[in-house]
């Protein structure tokens, strides 16, 4: 088991008992890219997800490691000399401890191991998983105290310090997930509340088209981000009463529709559409209704691959394949775009037969093994040791 994989690791290595953290990945059922938007988002916490095992060391040096694919080690030093980094991950970490010694917290020296199998750049959000758990593992080390709240905001600080302008979903669902649940989360007042997703008779499946992203260095998100906020400051001009999408009616964006470039209306309509998919999808969920759930996601994908322009020919492959299939409800990518996973509704005694049928289909098509993961809603970030 992962966990006392990574307990053991350290234990071994360090000769000390650690603080054992886990800090989940996250799915999102509806409401992609509204985060930023001021929207409605509707995601949840997966069993998947990093570990992480910490103690004081009684030096000035921060040492992180994870041994999972190979060993990779870094040291950050408090005294101000850390080497450059050259792993990926490493520069999330860099960026969390400079932001909370910016802050004014007071670190000292500790030794932290971390391995997850929440697959990277696949729309599970491992690098949200990483930044929350890393910074709640990091709070009980060195008895500071940071609400889950801050910890949402430093973590996509950290995000925004690497280049993605992204908002402020992934974080909470990490943080704040429940068993059973998805959360509900209003990003204009960061109101939330938690939505049970058991549908009788069906599953939840995450299908992974191995097509994988890089949010943070493929501009293609933020680009989708200065869409909307251009348009928001075209309708802003004649009402000073509208801050973000969220302010936006329907009728606000048709008066601007001949002004903005095409792309840029398009794209906010779909941010419109989507808020109100979140929330039919609610009503879905509250109902029972798995016919309406599928539908909700069906639209959701087609329109996030025609007018928002987020999918790849892959996901559109995966979600057209389920599409024509008995008992797959319905299905869309998920997460930032440009590959990870698609999230499907299906009937559940008819789950293998339909996951295998899209995975040949795929395969057919694109020569490619995406891989069929059962979705397991889980806890958010919490101690377990
Ligand atoms: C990424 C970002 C989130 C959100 C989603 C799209 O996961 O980190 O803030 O915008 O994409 O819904």
């Amino acid at each position: 088991m992962l966990k006392s994989k990574v307990e053991t690791f350290f234990t071994e290595k360090y000769n000390s008992k650690p603080i054992l953290v886990k800090a989940p990945g996250r799915v999102n059922l509806i409401g992609e890219h509204t985060d930023y938007n001021m929207g409605y988002v509707l995601p949840a916490a997966i069993d998947k997800g990093i570990y992480f095992a910490v103690q004081k060391n009684d030096t000035k040096n921060i040492v992180i490691e994870t041994f999972l694919n190979q060993a990779e080690q870094i040291v950050f030093k408090l005294n101000g000399h850390s080497h450059t980094f050259t792993f990926f991950w490493g520069n999330y970490i860099k960026a969390i401890l400079e932001i909370l010694l910016e802050e004014k917290y007071t670190l000292k020296g500790f030794d932290c191991v971390f391995g997850g199998d929440i697959p990277i750049g696949a729309g599970l959000s491992s690098s949200a998983a990483l930044c929350c758990g890393f910074i709640y593992a990091l709070a009980a080390v060195n008895d500071l105290k940071i609400s889950k709240g801050k910890i949402a905001l430093i973590a996509q600080q950290a995000e925004h310090r690497i280049g993605l302008n992204c908002g402020i979903m992934d974080q909470y669902a990490v943080l704040f997930g429940k068993k059973e649940n998805a959360l509900f989360l209003d990003c204009k007042d960061i109101s939330r509340q938690y939505v049970p997703i058991n549908l009788q008779g069906y599953s939840w499946v995450l299908i992974n088209s191995n097509i994988t992203h890089n949010l943070a260095v493929d501009s293609e998100y933020n680009k989708r981000r200065n869409s909307c906020e251009r348009v928001v400051s075209e309708i802003a001009k004649s009402n000073n009463k509208v801050h973000s999408l969220r302010d936006v009616t329907a009728t606000d964006l048709e008066k601007v529709k001949a002004i903005v470039s095409h792309t840029d209306y398009l794209r906010a309509s779909y941010i419109l559409e989507e808020n109100n998919r979140v929330l039919r999808m609610i009503t879905a969920l509250e109902n029972g209704d798995a016919q309406k759930s599928g539908e909700i996601l069906l639209e959701g994908h087609w329109a996030m691959s025609t007018r928002f322009e987020i999918t790849t020919e892959e996901l559109d492959l995966l979600v057209s394949a389920g599409q024509q299939l008995e008992g797959v409800m319905g299905s869309r990518m998920m997460g930032g775009g440009f590959g990870g996973c698609t999230i499907n509704l299906i009937k559940t005694e008819l789950v293998a037969e339909q996951s295998s049928a899209i995975l040949t289909a795929y395969r057919k098509e694109t020569g490619i093994d995406a891989e069929i993961y059962h979705l397991k809603i889980g806890d958010g970030v919490h101690r377990i040791a």
